[in-house]
């Protein structure tokens, strides 16, 4: 272990040694790897032995490493490099959501990225962030503990996000007296299990962190393994450049068209190679034309490969904008609007079936609503769970549909064609990683009927257009009661009307459905769908539903046309509301039997923006249909 770490070094020398790195760095190639494991596993440990053996610590660090050893170090003499490690994690945990630590060192051999994160079951977005880039999964068994629960899971999720090369590094063989039959005995079970994973390779080293048997020097005390030590496999393992020999894929980042002379599509090349004069295929539309010109900068290139930031000008004007993909013309990918992903959900809030996020894939924002979970999975059990939302780690198969067709290929076969992250709309946080399996086939098979009579026919006929008054607002703030008199109204004047009241249509159309979250999302799709039918049908329809989350209000308003859709907020306080209390559900609701009621433990997301807010504190039941007849 003499490195020259332990000599004294001047600045120069310093100077010299980080020139000489910089250097020798640019040539080599780059591994990327995560490590999986609880501290308790020796994880720490084991990166910071890495990182000292491939002299990465500067002599600072060093000093100070080996008197905090001795003051608060566990391991008497020698060096704690756990304590290392832990140090640097504990500088980075401030202001950063998802805390996953990136350190970077080579040998002379290779360049790595390692991705640190935390083991435990709440840290599962961390892991999933950073084995989402990572070649190769490093699992850190503890020997004398055997494959554990969370071994399991580990592997896992390195599988589900398309790590193809495992290393099984069963630690602390020195606790076990490096006794070849306990090591044998986890490898097997590790295959057993493994098996139903997708790893393509699955190497087991008998290690000693601590000691430093294998990690980087071939260990005595394991006479009995012939196998690689883990720096000797990271140094070598070879994971493949796929990302070459795939096909041309090219999102279109922006349409540059700094004068009219010139048309430019920018954008990172995600796999393949593209060279002056090919034949490429814009996706979605399908339209060809061939590569004129290839830009960096100021140079003009023959040829570009994956990962190059470029601009390409093409031999004709064809329909390309942002987020389209421009693709090898003989080899393109499929187009779709309708998946089955595995999702994570990365965020405190739920994920709910039926509602609406922003898909971000490649440089494409689309809308995409969650129309089913399928299952989630125990992540532990790997037993399969029915669900109408996803909670915080959790990690489901969902079906989405977006509002249109992107070009896309399965995560397994091009990640950067099949991951995506869902944003929230309102808070524009990251609220799930996801990874497309495939297209589903019924998206592909259900077209639209043309018919002959039409909204405009219809509406001719009645003496005026369909329109959704939608009332919004606390169970007792008036809205049936408005709804019921305005109707009144209209119905007089010869308007065609019909109300979709919630306590009615929860006996009928939604009668399998409560009060959770889940189950009110699903309740306002519904009847946002059947308000959109009676619109098209010619009907002013007036709909009476607390239809307490924004999201669904704003769903609702985006099936039907801007004027079509009306959106009444009836504004009472709570203590109007349950002063009233017609039905005497608030009551029922404070003495804690009726759980998940409005206002009381149940949110209720008041609108921003209605078109209408009417004070049902202050405003007599005409005014406020006064008020609304000036709309209508
Ligand atoms: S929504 O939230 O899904 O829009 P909806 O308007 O259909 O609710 O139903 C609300 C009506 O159901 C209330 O007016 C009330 O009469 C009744 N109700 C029964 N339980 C609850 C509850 N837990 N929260 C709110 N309303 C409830």
């Amino acid at each position: 272990m003499a490195t020259a770490a332990h000599k004294e070094a001047s600045d120069h020398e310093i100077q010299e040694r980080v020139d000489a790195y910089i250097e020798n760095q640019t040539g080599l190639d780059l591994l990327r790897f995560i490590t999986c494991g609880s501290v308790d596993d020796g994880k720490s440990t084991l990166i910071g032995r890495m990182l000292f053996e491939a002299q990465l610590i500067f002599e600072d660090q060093v000093t100070s490493l080996k008197s905090d050893s001795k003051k608060v170090g566990t391991q008497g003499e020698d060096i704690d490099f756990a304590l290392l490690v832990d140090g640097l994690a504990a500088e980075r945990e401030q202001g950063i959501t998802i805390d996953v630590a990136y350190r970077f060192f080579n040998t002379d051999r290779r360049k790595f990225i390692v991705a640190d994160t935390p083991g435990h079951e709440q840290y599962t977005r961390n892991m999933v962030t950073g084995a989402s880039t990572a070649d190769v999964a490093v699992i850190l068994i503890d020997a004398s503990q055997g494959v554990l629960t969370q071994t399991r899971r580990h592997s896992f999720i390195a599988s589900l996000l398309g790590i193809r090369h495992v290393v099984l590094a069963v630690n602390k063989m020195d606790l076990v007296d490096f006794n070849k039959q306990v090591f044998d005995n986890i490898v097997e079970s590790y295959r057993e299990f493994a098996s139903q994973l997708t790893f393509q390779s699955i190497t087991e080293i008998p290690l000693s962190a601590l000691k430093g048997d294998n990690v980087i020097e071939r260990s005595s005390r394991t006479n009995w393994y012939s196998g690689p030590t883990l720096l000797g496999f990271l140094e070598t393992v070879e994971v493949g450049h796929s990302q070459l020999e795939h096909p041309f894929r090219f999102p279109v980042q922006w349409v540059n068209r700094p004068h009219l002379d010139f048309r430019g599509y920018s954008g990172t090349v995600v796999s393949g190679t593209i060279a002056k004069g090919q034949k490429i295929r814009a996706l979605p539309s399908g339209e060809i034309a061939s590569v004129e010109d290839i830009v960096l900068y100021k140079d003009s290139l023959d040829r570009a490969v994956a990962d190059q930031a470029i601009t390409l000008t093409l031999d004709r004007e064809i329909d390309v904008s942002r987020g389209d993909v421009l693709v090898a013309a003989e080899d393109p990918c499929e187009v779709s609007d309708q998946f089955e992903v595995t999702v994570v959900w990365m965020d405190q809030e739920q994920g709910f079936v039926g509602r609406s996020y922003w898909m971000q894939i490649g440089t494409a924002r689309v809308n995409a609503t969650i129309t089913d979970i399928k299952f989630k999975y125990n992540i532990n059990t790997f037993e399969k769970l029915s669900s109408r939302s996803m909670e915080l780690n959790e990690i489901a198969e969902v079906t989405l549909s977006l509002d249109k067709s992107i070009p896309f290929e399965s995560y397994q076969s091009c990640k950067a064609m099949g991951a995506f992250v869902l944003i929230d709309r309102y808070s524009h946080a990251n609220v799930g990683a996801g990874m497309i399996k495939f297209a589903l086939r019924r998206a592909q098979n259900v077209h639209r009927q043309p018919l002959v009579v039409n909204k405009e026919a219809r509406a001719k006929l009645n003496g005026h257009r369909g329109k959704v008054l939608w009332f919004t607002g606390l169970s007792g703030s008036g809205k049936s009661t408005i709804a019921n008199a305005l109707e009144q109204v209209l119905h007089e004047r010869g308007v065609h009307t019909y109300i979709l009241d919630g306590d009615n249509v929860r006996h009928g159309l939604t009668k399998d459905l409560g009060f959770t979250d889940a189950d009110r999302i699903e309740n306002i799709r519904r009847v946002a769908e059947v308000a959109k039918l009676m619109v098209d049908a010619g009907l002013v329809v007036l709909t009476a539903f607390i239809s307490p989350f924004r999201s669904e209000r704003d769903m609702a308003r985006s099936l039907l046309e801007p004027d079509e859709f009306v959106e009444i907020f009836m504004n009472v306080s709570l203590e109007t509301a349950e002063a009233r209390d017609p039905k005497g559900l608030y009551k029922k609701a404070r003495k804690g039997e009726l759980p998940h009621f409005t206002g009381i433990d149940s949110d209720y997301e008041a609108p921003e923006h209605a078109e209408l807010e009417l004070n049902g504190d202050e405003m007599s039941v005409e005014e406020c249909i006064k008020e609304i007849l000036k709309w209508v």
